[in-house]
């Protein structure tokens, strides 16, 4: 086995592109062969003190940003993971990846996203956050910069079969609020309805669905949230639960997040997986006496649902 200071002698003579960052196609000369992908190599250096940072831009000096933390404060720092797959995640994925065109409400496919960075930092330029986050409150400059591509964040997605029930009670017990109309019975109500709509419009990603079904209100603090501000938070820490507890899961994390992220606006997704999340939501709007209306519903099945029920009401009437 490769030894990480043998990694780090050869890094540090790997010729440098002119923005600092070590390209790809020099990384996969110099060090990438095969049987090792950039996830080894962010494992191996993060055994020597190294920590990551991800993202979609390019700096040769890293600045504190302002950033929300999970209990709402704000505060300016540089954000840091040792673990590889995340630094990759966020190298990956950023807010201007997903759009939602106004007056076209459709999930837009990401486009010129095969790129980002990966910051090589040193981990005592950091003070711990938790227990895998590291924050900075100054500015820093990289060790090493490494261009990553999309296939380094698909590739790592190791197929293990999902335990639903242990999924359930992870997530759940993440629902920390006592709610009247958004608690656990609506969200496993809304898993139901979108597993159903999943069955019939994308099968093979109905673990997709479950899984953002499962996740879709974990930002909820309380029944009022008229600027869907739980639905942002929702995905941050949908996200954090991904990462920590799913992350050899084989599910679309940036479908799942965005499914999460918008699922309060209103809008419907022409993506099947995206739309069974929302439309499983919205089916259970009946409970807070709210009539569905199929404008707002993606999906064919969905709309079909909301028919069948409607016939059934009228059975019950007319009976
Ligand atoms: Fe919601
Ligand atoms: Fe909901």
């Amino acid at each position: 086995m490769i030894k990480a200071e043998k990694i780090i002698s050869i890094l540090r003579n790997v010729p440098k592109n002119k923005d600092g960052a070590i390209s790809r196609k020099n990384l996969d000369r110099h060090i990438l062969k095969r049987g090792t992908d950039l996830e080894k190599l962010l494992g191996f250096l993060a055994k020597k003190e190294y920590i990551f940072h991800g993202s979609k831009k390019l700096y040769k000096i890293i600045k504190p940003q302002k950033s929300h933390r999970i209990s709402g404060e704000t505060i300016s720092a540089i954000y840091a993971t040792k673990i590889p797959s995340i630094a990759i995640y966020y190298a990956m994925i950023s807010r201007s990846t997903h759009k939602i065109v106004h007056g076209k409400k459709f999930y837009n496919k990401h486009k010129n996203n095969n790129k980002g960075y990966i910051y090589i930092l040193r981990r005592n330029d950091f003070e711990k956050n938790n227990d895998e986050n590291f924050l900075c409150r100054k500015k820093v400059e990289p060790e090493f910069i490494f261009e990553c591509r999309f296939d380094d964040f698909y590739n790592n997605l190791k197929k293990e079969k999902i335990n639903w029930k242990k999924a359930g009670e992870i997530i759940l017990q993440n629902y920390i609020h006592s709610s009247a109309v958004h608690n656990v019975k609506h969200v496993l109500k809304t898993v139901r309805n979108s597993s159903i709509i999943a069955k019939s419009v994308c099968p093979e990603k109905i673990d997709d669905v479950k899984m953002g079904a499962l996740l879709h209100d974990i930002g909820r603090v309380d029944d009022f949230d008229r600027e869907s501000t739980h639905a942002q938070k929702g995905a941050a820490i949908a996200y954090e639960i991904l990462a920590k507890y799913f992350r050899n899961a084989p599910l679309d994390f940036k479908k799942i997040l965005f499914a999460v992220k918008y699922h309060s606006r209103g809008k419907i997704s022409r993506d099947p997986v995206i739309g069974a999340i929302w439309d499983g939501d919205r089916l259970d709007l009946e409970r807070v006496g709210m009539k569905v209306n199929p404008k707002y519903l993606s999906t064919k099945k969905a709309k079909e649902i909301m028919r069948s029920r409607l016939i059934e009401k009228l059975k019950n009437i007319s009976s």
